[in-house]
């Protein structure tokens, strides 16, 4: 599936999810923007997508702010020209509860991240989209259909309104040729819980968590899976949200 000349865009992908699918897109040739806040994490993602001959353009952008957001997208194409693929992939998890009054601030600050940020880069990117009939891929969540743990109710917010987000821009954008979907991991193996708060009363670590397969995905197996549907094979696909979860969802 070779994306060579094809110039994609991952937030978030300093780490984790992100880094294995910006990875996966520069071994099949693309032109890689990697964005992060962690140095350290952006030069060793960069230092990855170099091995296959590729020099990825990397920003240290918070999604969060919209100079940042705009700059993302300014850059890509003062740089390369063009875009043609959108991951929304920058996303965090903190618990929080109404009872302790901890639920505003987290709900401001994980929206502010994984939806807001997605909804103002669609919108910035769109024009470009639809230049070189390209796709959004937002990463969203199991989560955003179940509640996978007791106070991750902001979490859960944020993913379903993504899956919302989704079926809304696809609607909006299919007529410009521009496909938009989501896809809904289940657990994988990543940093993210254990960058939550904490201070909160409840540990998303300590939650046990079943699936069918009885395994937890690695980050390269939702990346295969981002490469499908943002290549051509997925040219019918719009609109859906692909779920990669061991079956988590059956057993909930
Ligand atoms: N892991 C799972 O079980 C799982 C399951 C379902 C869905 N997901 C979703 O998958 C996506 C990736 O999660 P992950 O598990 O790979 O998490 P992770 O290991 O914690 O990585 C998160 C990435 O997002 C970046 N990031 C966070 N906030 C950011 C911000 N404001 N601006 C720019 N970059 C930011 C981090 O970079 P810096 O540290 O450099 O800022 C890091 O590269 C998220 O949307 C998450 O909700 C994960």
């Amino acid at each position: 599936m070779s994306f060579k000349s094809k110039v994609v865009v991952v937030t978030g992908s300093s780490g984790g999810i992100g880094a294995a699918i910006a990875i996966l897109f520069a071994k099949e040739g693309a032109d890689v923007v990697v964005i992060g806040r962690d140095d350290e994490k952006l030069k060793n993602v960069k230092e990855q997508c170099e091995t296959y001959g590729r020099t990825p353009l990397v920003l240290k952008a918070d999604v969060s702010k919209d100079d940042d957001a705009k700059k993302i997208i300014a850059e890509t194409i003062n740089t390369f020209g063009r875009l043609d693929v959108l991951v929304n992939n920058a996303g965090i998890l903190r618990m929080s509860s109404f009872v302790d009054g901890t639920f505003l601030r987290s709900f401001d600050e994980i929206n502010n991240t994984n939806l807001r940020a997605a909804a103002h880069l669609i919108q910035l990117a769109t024009p470009h989209l639809i230049a070189s009939q390209g796709n959004v891929i937002n990463i969203s969540s199991v989560a955003g259909r179940q509640l996978v743990c007791f106070e991750c109710t902001a979490y859960g917010v944020s993913k379903a309104a993504m899956d919302m987000l989704t079926s809304g821009a696809a609607l909006e954008l299919g007529k410009y040729g521009v496909r938009v979907n989501a896809i809904s991991p289940g657990p994988v193996r990543t940093q993210i819980l254990k960058t939550t708060d904490e201070n909160a009363s409840v540990q998303p670590e300590s939650v046990p968590i079943k699936t069918i397969l009885n395994r937890t995905s690695e980050p390269e197996e939702i990346a295969d899976l981002v490469l499908f549907v943002a290549s051509d094979k997925a040219k019918g696909i719009t609109g859906s949200n692909l779920t990669t979860d061991n079956g988590y969802l059956v057993i909930r």
